[in-house]
């Protein structure tokens, strides 16, 4: 039987799982306080670049499953499970701020009627459902349970991750809200993949723990690439020695430019954060938030080398600005920090990207130039810098970017290309751990 939803703050996350929700037939009501968000997505507007997620909004729109308003009432009167997916930004002190979470949770307190399951797919610190339990119990005058639900999708494959989760993570204390979850999430384990019942802390912790795994086996292997060119190592050979062994696994093993994005720099450092909250120092989570810092701009001294530690009046074309393909998301973007350092050494760049120039011009605006294509960027520039791996980066026409590029130099932070073959082609050819 279809349920009816409420997911509060349509954010990444809460649109994902509100649309994703409706699209197994519940009656999802979306509320978020920004109004002309809420308006445009009325008018069937996807206000996030995400693939196939616009498919699956009008389609839902238009059976009269989704909807949206900024009536938090509206939104508690309608929903037996209130999704919470609000924000809990990064604090000064690296800790996520939960002023969102528990406002929200004050005003349900005064609100609700009848009985509700709040659900917190926020990603939140171990503790945070017993702090919104307390919130709600404050004013409450009817009975709700509170459960821990951390949302594991990534970017870019958002759809599909919702769809077919590998897991569901619930955290519970309650069987009454335990049964609705296990009803509502049915149909997304049809596979057979687990809905793994647990404690709320041990939930909360859960995504934490995993996020915070993932950013260390990349910093891993980036520390792996930097030991690899000072010992003439191919860290693309060592990857696939590794990888192959399934204790380790192909995945999340890709040496780059660091990582970023929304979850992993903010993720990592609120654990670590509350761990010296316990007197407990994560300290392989410190050296992962200084390793991942340097190896964002670990391009730099190659560039400077190349160019004789003379970078002003150059010219640089920046191939993707997104932290990742797939995504116009430019949280903690690596190329924003490459940029940073050549206009500071006083060179000028003219950046290109399928997806996030809108994004970056609004955070960037005239300190460096946008190139209306791929083959644009490189005309008459010094160098070309690929900061992404978009798949058109992957097979260009390397022809045309020789005709273009003043010096036949490329600085490549994710990999793209053979060694071999780009020096076969006549390119100075830079990388990372080869
Ligand atoms: C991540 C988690 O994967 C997801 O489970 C969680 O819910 C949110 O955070 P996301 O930030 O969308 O998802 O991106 P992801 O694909 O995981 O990549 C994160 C960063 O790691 C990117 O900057 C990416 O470039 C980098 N990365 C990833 C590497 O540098 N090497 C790899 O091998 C994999």
């Amino acid at each position: 039987m279809n349920m009816k939803i409420a997911v509060i703050g349509t954010g990444y996350v809460g649109l994902v799982t509100g649309t994703c929700l409706a699209e197994t037939g519940n009656e999802v009501v979306c509320v978020d306080i920004d109004a002309s968000k809420i308006e445009r997505m009325k008018n069937g507007e996807v206000p996030i670049y995400e693939p196939h997620l616009d498919v699956l909004f009008d389609r839902n729109i238009k059976a009269g499953r989704l909807s949206f308003t900024t009536s938090l009432d509206e939104g508690l009167a309608h929903g037996e499970i209130i999704f919470l997916a609000l924000p809990t930004p990064e604090d000064e002190d690296g800790s996520a701020d939960l002023q969102y979470v528990l406002g929200v949770a004050d005003e349900i307190g005064k609100k609700i009627t009848s009985y509700k399951v709040i659900v917190d797919k926020s990603t939140v610190p171990v503790g945070t459902s017993d702090k919104v339990k307390a919130t709600i119990a404050k004013h409450a005058k009817s009975e709700f349970d509170v459960v821990s639900n951390p949302e594991f999708l990534r970017e870019g494959f958002a759809v599909d991750d919702f769809m077919k989760p590998e897991r569901i993570v619930v955290g519970s204390s309650s069987d009454r809200a335990t049964a609705l979850m296990k009803r509502l999430y049915g149909p997304f384990v049809r596979s057979g993949n687990p809905i793994i019942i647990m404690d709320e802390r041990s939930a909360e912790l859960t995504k934490y723990a995993a996020n915070s795994f993932l950013a260390t086996k990349i910093t891993f292997m980036n520390e792996i690439a930097n030991y690899c060119e000072l010992v003439g190592a191919d860290v693309d050979k060592v990857r696939i020695g590794m990888g192959t062994d399934s204790r380790i696994g192909k995945r999340f093993l890709f040496p780059g430019i660091g990582y970023g994005g929304s979850c992993f720099p903010k993720d990592v450092k609120a654990l670590h954060k509350s761990g010296k909250d316990e007197n407990h120092e994560f300290k392989i989570l410190s050296a992962v938030i200084d390793i991942n810092k340097n190896q964002k701009t670990v391009l730099i001294p190659k560039i400077e080398s190349y160019f004789n530690n003379q970078l002003t009046g150059k010219k640089i074309a920046l191939w993707g600005l997104s932290f990742k393909p797939e995504t116009d998301d430019i949280r903690e973007a690596p190329a924003l920090d490459i940029i940073d350092a050549l206009l500071k050494k006083g060179a000028s760049v003219i950046a290109f990207d399928p997806e996030a120039m809108t994004n970056v011009e609004r955070k960037l605006g005239n300190q460096i130039e946008y190139a209306a294509s791929m083959y644009k960027a490189v005309e008459n520039a010094d160098a070309l810098v690929i900061c992404t791996e978009w798949s058109i980066f992957r097979t260009p026409d390397f022809e045309k970017i020789k005709e273009h590029l003043t010096n036949k130099v490329i600085f490549d932070g994710r990999n793209l290309y053979e060694v071999n073959e780009m020096k076969e082609m006549g390119f100075n050819y830079f990388s990372i751990g080869r």
